[in-house]
């Protein structure tokens, strides 16, 4: 077992029920301040390696080493309370009838009055457009805003591990590169471990430290992301509007 990674999976086989095994032996790991992109064709598995890492699903076999202690048991509230650990869903990530300091403070859940006052003030200092629309709800953002939101809400108790479940789904060009450029900027400044699902290949590859491709469960490539660009296959199964 490898300890010195941030994040640790080691052959993991997790599925929804005890026969089926929708991942059938990944290991993977992502060390400190790296933006590691999980990519792959949908239904492979990558929401589900999200799921395992972070305690909803509990693998059946394998193990899930979180800054060096095995979590591989721990359901996801107390990965959340007590691991350091940060997570951004697929869908329905902000609560829309709240406002956006009320969001953050549902990130803030275990924190107390003065340790949420100072996450306020440190994320609005880091995303600006969240202190201009601080009392405004949730429902007034735009899709881009929205996924900074979920974003800074994630990282109200200082996580040292963000697990990001494709953040830039429907976004417009322009509003992906703004929530790229708030991902790049959080890692920068907090130096948190970012592992990202992404369907947008190359634009992710681009702010990404490394990669791995996921195909039916396993892994099917990894390397540094400058290296996967450029990469034929890579090129031949992303590019043209083939990451579906
Ligand atoms: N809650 C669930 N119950 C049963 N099967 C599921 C569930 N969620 C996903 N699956 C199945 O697991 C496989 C992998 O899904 P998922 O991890 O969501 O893929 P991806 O995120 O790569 O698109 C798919 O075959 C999907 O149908
Ligand atoms: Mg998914």
């Amino acid at each position: 077992m490898t300890t010195q990674h941030v994040v640790s999976v080691q052959d993991i086989l997790a599925g929804y029920t005890p026969e089926v095994d929708i991942l059938r032996g990944m290991t993977l790991h992502a060390d400190q301040s790296e933006i590691v992109t999980l990519l792959g064709p949908n239904g492979c598995g990558k929401s589900t390696l999200l799921k395992a890492i972070a305690g909803y699903l509990i693998p059946h076999t394998g193990q899930v080493v979180l800054d060096g202690n095995d979590v591989t048991r721990i359901p996801v509230h107390e990965k959340i309370r007590h691991c350091s650990l940060g997570i951004v869903p697929q869908t329905d990530n902000v609560f829309t009838a709240l406002s956006v300091r009320d969001n953050l403070l549902v990130g803030g859940h275990y924190l107390d009055n003065a340790q949420n006052a100072r996450r306020i003030d440190a994320l609005c200092e880091l995303y600006p457009m969240l202190a201009r629309k601080l009392r405004a709800p949730a429902a007034s953002l735009s899709g881009g805003e929205r996924q900074i939101l979920a974003l800074a809400r994630a990282l109200m108790p200082e996580p040292s591990i963000l697990l990001l479940d494709e953040p830039s789904a429907g976004l417009s060009p322009k509003m992906l590169q703004e929530v790229f450029e708030a991902i790049v900027n959080v890692r920068d400044r907090e130096q948190v471990t970012i592992l990202m699902v992404e369907q947008n290949a190359m634009e992710a590859l681009r702010i990404s430290d490394r990669a791995y491709v996921l195909a039916m469960g396993k892994i099917a490539l990894t390397g540094n992301a400058h290296d996967l660009m450029h990469d034929e296959q890579m090129r031949e199964l992303y590019l043209g509007g083939q990451a579906g």
